[in-house]
């Protein structure tokens, strides 16, 4: 009785100690969470908040559309030159966004969905851990939305949302923070995984040192659906589009407290393009539309809202690996970030791409004022890395 008590009690400690072990092993060193009572902490490596711009005025951010990650170097090319598939994987992906990150120097990085290409990801946490380790690695602040493949793997929407907020440096939340109407508080339900608002906060030492002069949403634009029988995509709901609108109206109170930057500009991160892009028509377009818009068959009427709200001047968007442009539609900008992941279907010689998105502020009296411009521009994943199509996007009237 004895004997097999303190056998079972020293076969339970060495079971203790192996998953101890395990977890120390394999989990901690890269999520680095720790269970608390079925709760997860988060003792992640957190990136300094608020974001905000630097002091000379300027604040850049590296848009990544459609990385289509798999399993790393067993994962093959997609659409490249006949010459350049042999030596062609998911780490050609990667050395892009090294090569992005270290040429650009971004203050932000935001991922536009589409992230891994869940169908070729054995395990959608390994795919996450290869995808964003450049990121990681920069230490620079970053975020993401789902696009339409993420949850094809082992993970759920929900799940890959959590995920991602606990990664080193992300500032992805999967629902937006209580102050910005999160669902703990009276507000109802809101659709989807990855509707939050970051501020960019202003120049140190400028009078704006304390307040947001930039504001960054992102919105799950979800992935596929089944309206009267017809397979479509998804899109933006009602209750996402409610709290835009909310969020939208404190982001512009605030500011005309501060009133030099009452009409400061936001910008918007989704992944599937709106139907309004399909129909056009753009009097100009700055770059390249060589594919059918693949959007919903549901108009949620985002374009409508975003033009009442009146703060977001433009609209970064992926899906379309194929088109790479910019677009006006009554006042509001849209433009595709270009398909930047290899294992991405594409077009074989037309060059993997990315989007920089750099604002400006104004010079006040004595500092740096509210954003006075912005600015955009791609690089190609070509020899030398060619910027091309630079445009401006916005710019304060007057002043
Ligand atoms: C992929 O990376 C390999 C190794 O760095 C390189 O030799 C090859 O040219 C790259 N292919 C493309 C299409 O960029
Ligand atoms: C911003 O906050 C800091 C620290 O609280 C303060 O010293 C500074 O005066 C504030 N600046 C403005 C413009 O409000």
């Amino acid at each position: 009785m004895e004997y097999s008590n303190i056998h079972s009690l020293i076969y339970i400690s060495l079971i203790a100690a192996s998953l101890h072990l395990l977890h120390t092993i394999l989990i901690s060193p890269k999520l680095t969470i720790v269970s608390n009572n079925h709760q997860f902490v988060k003792v992640k490596r957190a990136a300094p908040l608020p974001l905000r711009f630097r002091s000379d005025g300027t604040f850049k951010i590296l848009q990544v559309a459609d990385m289509h990650y798999g399993n790393g170097k067993l994962t093959r090319c997609r659409d490249v030159t006949e010459s350049e598939f042999e030596f062609c994987s998911d780490l050609n992906t990667t050395q892009f966004l090294q090569k992005m990150i270290r040429l650009e120097n971004p203050d932000f990085v935001a991922f536009t969905g589409d992230n891994i290409f869940g169908s070729s990801a054995t395990d959608a946490a390994e795919s996450l851990f290869q995808v964003f380790d450049p990121v990681i690695k920069s230490g620079i602040p970053w975020a993401a939305v789902l696009g339409n493949h993420d949850q094809e793997s082992t993970m759920t929407r929900e799940e890959l949302m959590s995920f991602l907020s606990l990664m080193d440096f992300s500032l992805s939340q999967t629902f937006p923070s209580p102050e910005d109407g999160s669902i703990s508080s009276q507000v109802p339900k809101i659709d989807g995984f990855g509707n939050y608002n970051l501020g960019v906060w202003g120049a140190p030492g400028s009078n704006f040192a304390n307040s947001s002069v930039l504001n960054l949403y992102f919105l799950d634009s979800g992935d596929r659906a089944v309206v009267d029988g017809v397979r479509t995509y998804g899109w933006i709901k009602e209750s996402q589009l409610d709290w835009l609108r909310r969020v939208s109206v404190k982001v512009q109170e605030q500011k005309l407290e501060t009133d030099e930057s009452a009409s400061s500009p936001s910008m918007a991160f989704f992944h599937i393009p709106i139907p309004e892009i399909r129909q056009g028509p753009f009097t100009s377009i700055v770059g390249q539309y060589q594919e059918y818009v693949a959007c919903s068959i549901v108009n949620s009427r985002v374009l409508e809202t975003l033009v009442s709200m009146g703060d977001v001047k433009a609209v970064f968007i992926g899906h379309d690996h194929k088109n790479d442009f910019c677009g006006n539609l009554r006042g509001v900008w849209f433009c595709y970030g270009g398909g930047f992941g290899y294992h991405g279907y594409g077009v074989a010689g037309w060059s993997r791409r990315a989007r920089v998105i750099l604002a400006e502020l104004g010079k006040g009296e004595q500092s740096w004022g509210g954003v006075q411009r912005i600015k955009t521009w791609k690089r190609l994943d070509d020899e030398m890395v060619s910027k091309i199509d630079e445009q401006i996007i916005w710019e304060r009237r007057g002043a």
